[in-house]
């Protein structure tokens, strides 16, 4: 089965970047055939800075190889490096109403964030990521849970596409993470957002210090038992999620474990859990930022790998629009 995802290289990338998606590719590379976008056309859409962009990008990568991913077993590479994404994008923009692309929940959010800036890029923001989806016959979709809403409207524009001109698409379907939505430290009801809060958010690159100034300052709840229960005890509930995860232990159990013990214990041993399991990415970016060579030449040979397999699909589908002459 074909596998494609990717992220936006925003900035340095938080745990819930990497729960959400990164995290379940690393298995998913052995099994299938995987494709890894660092989506920059993505990026500009929402207010950025030209001089970090090619650092974002590579920190992006940084963090793809930190997290497991293998160049020899997957293709890693930049979405503006193959331009079919873009071409693909214009061509499913004129089979899309309009109505669908402003209903999305994700659009809405970032035009009320940045209203000094809802350009006609955020509203196709879709478009292009569908194109992203479909260029490659993609089976399989690993994202969070905010992003299933694009992933659905991805599967519509296909269905659409094979209708109106014969079947080029397949429609993807989303693998879901067990790290799906993980929350705020600050405040738990909200997800962990960089640009939201940055101390609500632990990130990857973060040294030991910050990773327990963070986890102790985080908000608890009333009572002192550590139990697992989203609604009345959001804060211990989340941080329980984030120490499953990491640890590889249920919830139950760790239920079990803190039985008796205080949140200050509890929030004692996720710290040095976190700070033990983030240390590859702290050694790695040291590693790494100098290799830079390296870093692009793995750039350079994902997107040529992409760009066969997405000029094959362009191909068939300017020939079924009776565009190839
Ligand atoms: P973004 O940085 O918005 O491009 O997101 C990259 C990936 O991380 C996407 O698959 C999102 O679904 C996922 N993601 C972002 N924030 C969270 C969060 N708080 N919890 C879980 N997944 C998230
Ligand atoms: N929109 C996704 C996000 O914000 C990033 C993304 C762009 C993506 N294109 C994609 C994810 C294609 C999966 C497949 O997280």
């Amino acid at each position: 089965m074909r596998v494609f995802s990717g992220i936006r290289p925003t900035g340095e990338l938080h745990i819930g970047n990497y729960l959400g998606s990164v995290y379940q590719w690393i298995k998913l590379q052995d099994l299938h055939e995987c494709f890894f976008g660092i989506m920059d056309y993505h990026a500009i859409t929402t207010p950025f800075e030209p001089e970090k962009m090619e650092k974002n990008i590579l920190d992006t990568l940084i963090v793809y190889l930190a997290a497991g991913l293998n160049p020899k077993k997957c293709t890693i590479f930049v979405q503006s490096h193959v331009k079919e994404h873009i071409e693909l994008a214009w061509i499913l923009g004129t089979i899309t109403p309009l109505g669908e692309l402003k209903r999305m929940t994700q659009f809405k959010e970032k035009a009320k964030k940045h209203p000094e800036y809802v350009n006609a890029g955020l509203l196709n923001y879709p478009l292009l990521m569908a194109s992203d989806i479909l260029l490659y016959k993609t089976d399989l979709v690993p994202v969070g849970k905010d992003q299933i809403q694009h992933v659905e409207l991805t599967r519509e524009i296909a269905r659409r596409f094979n209708k109106m001109f014969g079947v080029v698409f397949k429609e993807p379907k989303v693998l879901l993470s067990e790290g799906e939505k993980i929350m705020s430290l600050q405040n738990p009801k909200k997800k962990m957002s960089k640009t939201d809060d940055p101390k609500g958010c632990i990130l990857l690159f973060d040294e030991p210090e910050e990773i327990e100034k963070k986890i102790m300052r985080a908000v608890t709840d009333l009572g002192k038992e550590i139990k697992y229960d989203p609604v009345k005890k959001p804060g211990i509930s989340n941080l329980l999620k984030i120490y499953s995860i990491f640890s590889e232990k249920s919830i139950k159990e760790l239920e079990e474990k803190y039985k008796g013990k205080g949140y200050e214990q509890f929030k004692r041993d996720l710290t040095k859990l976190l700070i033990k399991k983030l240390e590859v990415f702290r050694k790695k970016k040291k590693e790494l930022e100098k290799r830079e060579v390296y870093l692009k030449e793995i750039l350079k040979k994902g997107a040529e790998k992409a760009e066969k397999v997405a000029k094959l699909t362009m191909k068939e589908v300017r020939e079924k629009m009776g565009l190839e002459i």
